[in-house]
């Protein structure tokens, strides 16, 4: 029994698609990447499906290696605003890095997307795993664990200076001509190991109260991360059985921090392949990896492990023995690539196939679909799902055909509960800790 819970469900929007033969399909647009009315078409399919939220990624670093959608993409932010204008109620969340960005930018930039929005931002907090991304930004690439040292510090000072007005703050008292109540404007003052600032930020709490907050590493720094300041980790995992431990992990990390385990969403990445029978979806999914070159699956693959070159090796010898590679970077994808490489005895090629091979679980009919993403949530490996979209229509598909499904068997909504990102979520919004500190001298 689920109870009162509800499922999440959030689209990732991306272009011609994180598979990196897509952009080949007849049918998707090949310049959907940087086509706002692509964008919008997707955030409104998502709304029309009462999705909680529609996810933009980002990455800082390219190569002429990189997949299709990286080489040319939105900024994050400038695309959520665009699209907040032409949706009312979904959430708009993007990536952007504690690496790579300065919190007293970031904390005002989402704090603007949040009143455009009308209180449906929310910041998916990233700490840039490419090695490549310091190059872009004239800094040294700090190690995983100092990135993550960072991100701790760099989100408490974006959610301190979220705080900086008061919630009635602004009394604009046209006929005394107070503006504001001077007594309700706090300074943050923050000083630490890697950020001095004093704030205040010049913007306004929004209507619930403060963006929402996700987080994407899944590394054992990304959890402990998660799980003391994160309202929702998006991750991926290749199996049930991995995918509860992730959850229960998480869950008990969050309650070690006096936090309930309600108060932190686990989201699972799924990539959905619609048919009317099994057969049709399994023949989507070979037409989708069959538009990938040998030579482009081998790249796609290095991406993971700091570029390296893959044509170096046989490719039909064992997955090569490399050491370290990639453990700076993207550690939990490339620890789960090691990994099913070596259980399954997979030669180079394999490897390379099964990286851009749209993953197995989530293809199939309406049904099977529903199937699974009951069992997953049921069972606890996740509290919603993003999706994303493997086929020109995987996300139209999900809306039209699995969606109802979902809404029959009382799991998912049929009507928005709030106008707010946190409403949707299910979450309390937070409340301003300057409220009843002293007034403090800013100046
Ligand atoms: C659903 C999902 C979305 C993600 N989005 C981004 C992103 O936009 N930008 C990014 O750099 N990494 C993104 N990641 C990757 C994680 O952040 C990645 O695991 C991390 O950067 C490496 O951290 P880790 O070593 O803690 O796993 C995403 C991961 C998942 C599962």
């Amino acid at each position: 029994m689920t109870g009162q819970k509800k499922l999440r469900l959030g689209a990732i929007i991306q272009g011609v698609g994180a598979h990196v033969g897509l952009w080949r399909h007849p049918d998707l647009p090949s310049d959907a990447s940087v086509s706002l009315a692509f964008y919008r078409r997707q955030a409104q399919i998502a709304e029309a499906g009462k999705f909680d939220l529609a996810f933009i990624a980002d990455g800082l670093y390219i190569t002429a290696q990189s997949i299709p959608h990286f080489l040319n993409r939105f900024e994050p932010i400038t695309i959520l605003s665009a699209l907040a204008s032409v949706t009312s109620r979904i959430g708009l969340v993007g990536t952007l890095s504690t690496t790579y960005s300065e919190p007293f930018n970031a904390s005002r930039q989402f704090a603007s997307l949040d009143h455009i929005s009308g209180g449906r931002a929310g910041w998916n907090v990233v700490t840039s795993p490419l090695e490549g991304s310091a190059l872009n930004y004239g800094k040294k690439h700090p190690d995983h664990s100092e990135r993550y040292r960072m991100a701790e510090e760099y989100i408490e000072v974006v959610k301190g200076l979220w705080d900086s007005w008061e919630d009635d703050a602004f009394v604009r008292n046209k006929e005394t001509g107070a503006f504001f109540d001077q007594t309700k404007l706090h300074a943050l003052r923050h000083s630490g190991e890697f950020f001095r600032v004093q704030g205040p930020l010049n913007i306004a709490r929004s209507k619930q109260g403060q963006p929402v907050i996700f987080q994407a590493g899944s590394s054992e720094a990304g959890r402990a991360l998660a799980a003391e300041s994160a309202d929702a980790v998006l991750t991926e995992h290749e199996d049930l059985e991995k995918a509860k431990a992730f959850y229960r992990d998480v869950k008990n990390r969050a309650r070690a921090h006096g936090r309930s385990a309600e108060a932190i969403k686990i989201m699972h990445g799924i990539g959905v392949i619609v048919g009317r029978t099994q057969e049709e979806a399994e023949r989507k999914r070979e037409e989708i990896a069959m538009l990938v070159t040998i030579e482009a699956a081998l790249d796609h693959l290095g991406r993971f492990f700091e570029h390296h070159d893959f044509s170096l090796y046989p490719l039909d010898g064992p997955f090569p023995d490399l050491g370290d590679l990639g453990s700076n970077g993207f550690r939990g994808t490339t620890d789960r690539i090691k990994r099913i490489a070596a259980e399954r005895k997979l030669s180079l090629r394999e490897v390379a196939f099964l990286a851009v091979t749209p993953p197995g679980e989530f293809v199939g009919t309406p049904e099977r679909i529903a199937d699974l993403i009951q069992l997953w949530f049921e069972e606890e490996a996740a509290d919603g799902f993003l999706i994303q979209s493997v086929t020109p229509t995987s996300l139209e598909d999900f809306v039209r055909h699995v969606v109802p499904l979902l809404q029959q068997r009382g799991l998912y909504r049929t009507e928005y509960e709030a106008d707010t990102l946190r409403g949707n979520l299910g979450l309390p919004i937070p409340e301003n800790r300057n409220t009843l500190r002293a007034y403090e001298e800013i100046q």
